[in-house]
């Protein structure tokens, strides 16, 4: 898997991750994609960048058959912990967004909360992105709907100044921003060095549609407060409804005439 940042960080970060406001909002969450999914109870749902496994375990208690990826062994272990104690069935697989193959059907697939989306490294943020969306389709059924919510470039724009681009704190070309991650553990406090990208809503309806996504809508997706609703201009996240084409099935195969 490499060395990756947000791995390392979300190793350490993981005990920690829970304590912050923006995951307050699971059940709300949950709630809001239970109706906009529509699936039947037993539905298969893949969750990339599922972390400490707050909407797989939810969504699991539904009735759902979760499986929860992500790169970081420390926020598996929280989301195996959270599945046991709530004595619901999660499967947990440790792999990489930009790396991955699970050519299973799933019913629907899920990537929120800047799940491995918008957590950049050193290499090309498009082909980052590009590689996980292609994961994603492959994964999922032919008509399945997949539900993303991505940072919003338009309040990174709005915020950051002349200054920051000639520090290179903020690249308008990757609309990216460098951003320490500070956690803390018995051996004290730690810090890295990261990067985060951000995403206009017309650029994120072309990525998927790039790797073959239907786009069905653009909304408004800050944590905590996802609604049928138009972004704004200085929220945290944009969500995107999209779904793989049925016209991706094979043919059915025709009765021989007679038979
Ligand atoms: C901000 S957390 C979001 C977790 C969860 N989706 C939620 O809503 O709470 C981001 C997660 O993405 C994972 N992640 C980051 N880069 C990844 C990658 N390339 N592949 C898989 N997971 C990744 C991190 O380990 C972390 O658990």
């Amino acid at each position: 898997m490499g060395d990756n940042v947000w791995q390392r960080f979300f190793d350490g970060f993981a005990p920690q991750y829970e304590d912050e406001m923006f995951t307050k909002g699971t059940a709300a969450e949950v709630a809001f994609l239970v109706d906009l999914l529509d699936l039947p109870s037993g539905a298969r749902i893949l969750d990339v960048g599922c972390g400490t496994g707050r909407h797989s375990v939810a969504l699991a208690a539904r009735g759902y058959r979760m499986t929860g990826l992500d790169i970081s062994a420390g926020m598996l272990a929280e989301a195996r912990a959270a599945a046991e104690a709530a004595g619901f069935d999660v499967e947990l697989l440790q792999a990489d967004a930009t790396d991955f193959s699970l050519p299973r059907a799933f019913e629907a697939a899920i990537c929120l909360c800047e799940g491995a989306f918008t957590l950049i490294g050193e290499g090309d943020p498009v082909e980052h992105d590009l590689a996980i969306l292609a994961n994603v389709r492959e994964a999922i059924a032919p008509g399945a709907p997949f539900v993303l919510t991505a940072s919003n470039a338009m309040r990174l724009i709005r915020e950051a100044t002349h200054e920051q681009v000639a520090a290179g704190v903020f690249d308008p070309m990757t609309q990216s921003q460098s951003c320490d991650m500070e956690w803390k553990d018995a051996d004290g406090p730690h810090s890295l060095a990261a990067r985060e990208r951000g995403y206009v809503p017309t650029e994120l309806a072309l990525l998927l549609r790039h790797v073959g996504f239907a786009v069905e809508h653009v909304w408004g997706g800050t944590a905590g407060n996802w609604g049928r609703r138009p972004v704004d201009l200085d929220e945290y996240e944009i969500m995107v409804v999209a779904r793989r084409p049925r016209e991706d099935a094979p043919e059915p195969r025709r009765r021989e005439e007679g038979a």
